[in-house]
C-alpha cells in the first residue's frame, strides 16, 4: 500500500512535469524525407535468430554472412576475393542500378565501451542506479558525469583497434571515409583508441567529427550531460567539432528526459544530415546503446541490443522522397523523470517508477546544482 502510493506520486509528478522537446531546425540544411530501410541476409545482426548477447563481432567477420552475391559474375577467373572485398563489390552494383534517388551505405555502428557509470550501475543494481546513484556524480573514488573509460573499457577498445587492424589486413576490407561519434567522453575515447594508428588508405584517414544528436537518450542521469566544447576540443584536440556546436550541453536539464518518440525525431534528423551531405559509401558511428537502438529503430532494421564496445556494420538503402518540411523537427514533450533523495527500497522494473523509502518521496528537483559543467 505504501508502495502503490508512493507510486502514483511519481506517477503524478510525472505527469505534472514536462517540457516542450527542443527543435532541431539548426541541423536541418535542405535535403527531402528520406525512406531508410536496412537490407537484410548479408550479416547476422539482421537475422532474428542471431543472439545479440552472446554475439561477438571479432569471432564473426562483423557479422558478415559467407555467401554468393549477383556482383560475383562480375569477378575474373582465377580471382581470389575476400569475403569483404566481394561485398564491397555488390555494394557498388547495387548503387549503380538503382534510381537516381537511392542510395546504399554501409555504416559501423559501434556502442562506446564500458565506461564508470556502467560498472556503477552492475555494482548498485539498476533500480538503485536509476532511482538515485545516476542522478549524482560519483561517490567518494568514483567519478561518472560524462564518465570516462574504465581499463576493462579501454581494453576493449584497443581489442576494436586490433581486430579492424587484422579486417584490413586479412579481409581487405572497405574502410570508413568518415568517422562520426557522440560528444560524449566514453565515446570519444573509444572512437580515438579503435581508429588511431590502423594501416588505413591514405585518402581515408581516420579525422574523427563530433555530432551533437549522436548522444544518449537524455535522460536526468549525469552520465548524458556532456562537457563543454572548450574541454572536449583541448582533450582531444585532432577531433573535428561540427558546426553550431554549443559551448555548454544546451539539451540535458536534470529535470525532465527525452521520450523515445522524440529521441528518434533526433536520430532521424542527424542520419539525415548524414545520408544528405556525406557521400561516402561507408561510414562509422560511435555512439551509445539507447541511441543506436532508436537509431536501428529509424532504419527499420530489427531491435539489436549491443553490449559495450560492440561493433555492427548494417546495410542501408535510403530513397529520397518529398522534400523535407521544417516544422516535423520539433520533438515530443519530455517528462520529469522521478527520483529519490536516498538509495530507493525497489522500482516495479529495471525500467519503472521509483519506490523511495515513504520518508523520501520521488522528487523531481535535480539532486545536484545543474550550473553547466
Ligand atoms: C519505404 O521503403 C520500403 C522498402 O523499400 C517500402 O516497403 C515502403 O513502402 C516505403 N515507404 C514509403 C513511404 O515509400
Ligand atoms: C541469449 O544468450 C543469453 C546468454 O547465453 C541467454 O541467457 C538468452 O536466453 C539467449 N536468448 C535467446 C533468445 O536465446
Ligand atoms: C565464414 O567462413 C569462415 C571460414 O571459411 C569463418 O571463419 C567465418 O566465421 C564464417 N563467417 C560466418 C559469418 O559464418
Ligand atoms: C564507488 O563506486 C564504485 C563502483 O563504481 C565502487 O567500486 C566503490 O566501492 C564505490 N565507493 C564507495 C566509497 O562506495
Ligand atoms: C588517443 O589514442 C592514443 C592511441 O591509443 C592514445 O595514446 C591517447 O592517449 C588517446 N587520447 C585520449 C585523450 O584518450
Ligand atoms: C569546461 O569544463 C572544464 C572541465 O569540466 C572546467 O574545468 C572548465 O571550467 C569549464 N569551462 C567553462 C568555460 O565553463
Ligand atoms: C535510454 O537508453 C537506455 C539504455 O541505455 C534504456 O534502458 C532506456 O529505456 C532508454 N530510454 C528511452 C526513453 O529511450
Amino acid at each position: 500500500m505504501a508502495i502503490a502510493a508512493t507510486l502514483l506520486a511519481a506517477l503524478l509528478a510525472v505527469g505534472a512535469q514536462a517540457t516542450p522537446g527542443p527543435n532541431y531546425a539548426q541541423y536541418v540544411h535542405g535535403g527531402h524525407y528520406m525512406n531508410y530501410t536496412s537490407v537484410p541476409g548479408y550479416f547476422l545482426q539482421d537475422d532474428p535468430s542471431t543472439n545479440a548477447s552472446t554475439f561477438d563481432y571479432t569471432a564473426v567477420n562483423f557479422g558478415l554472412i559467407n555467401r554468393t552475391y549477383d556482383a560475383d559474375d562480375t569477378c575474373r577467373p582465377g580471382e581470389h576475393l575476400t569475403q569483404w572485398q566481394r561485398f564491397e563489390r555488390e555494394v557498388l552494383r547495387l548503387n549503380q542500378e538503382s534510381p537516381k534517388n537511392v542510395e546504399y551505405k554501409v555504416i559501423w555502428f559501434g556502442r562506446h565501451a564500458e565506461g564508470f557509470h556502467n560498472a556503477e550501475q552492475t555494482f548498485v543494481g539498476t533500480p538503485a542506479w536509476n532511482c538515485y546513484w545516476a542522478e549524482l556524480t560519483g561517490n567518494s573514488t568514483a567519478s561518472w558525469a560524462d564518465a570516462h573509460l574504465t581499463p576493462a573499457g579501454i581494453q576493449s577498445a584497443l581489442v576494436a583497434n586490433a581486430f579492424w587492424k587484422h579486417e584490413i589486413e586479412a579481409q581487405k576490407i572497405p574502410t570508413p571515409g568518415s568517422f562520426y561519434t557522440s560528444p560524449l567522453f566514453r565515446c570519444l575515447q573509444t572512437a580515438n583508441l579503435t581508429f588511431t594508428g590502423l594501416p588505413l588508405p591514405k585518402n581515408k584517414p581516420f579525422i574523427a567529427m563530433i555530432k551533437e544528436l549522436l548522444r544518449e537518450n537524455i535522460s536526468i542521469h549525469t552520465c548524458d550531460r556532456r562537457s563543454n566544447k572548450t574541454f572536449i576540443h583541448e582533450s582531444f584536440p585532432s577531433f573535428r567539432i561540427e558546426e553550431g556546436f554549443h559551448e555548454h550541453d544546451p539539451l540535458w536539464n536534470g529535470v525532465t528526459a527525452e521520450t523515445e518518440s522524440s529521441e528518434d525525431v533526433r536520430s532521424r534528423v542527424v542520419l539525415d544530415d548524414i545520408f544528405t551531405h556525406d557521400c561516402n559509401t561507408y561510414i562509422s558511428v560511435t555512439s551509445h546503446s539507447g541511441e543506436i537502438g532508436s537509431i536501428l529503430e529509424v532504419l527499420n532494421h530489427i531491435p539489436f541490443s549491443l553490449n559495450t564496445g560492440a561493433i555492427i556494420p548494417v546495410l542501408i538503402r535510403a530513397e529520397a522522397l518529398s522534400p523535407k518540411e521544417i516544422k516535423t523537427t520539433t520533438t515530443q514533450d519530455w517528462t520529469a523523470s522521478a527520483h529519490c533523495t536516498v538509495p530507493p527500497v525497489s522500482s516495479v522494473d529495471n525500467n519503472g517508477p521509483c519506490a523511495c523509502p515513504s520518508s523520501a518521496a520521488p522528487v523531481t528537483t535535480p539532486l545536484i546544482p545543474t550550473t553547466p559543467p
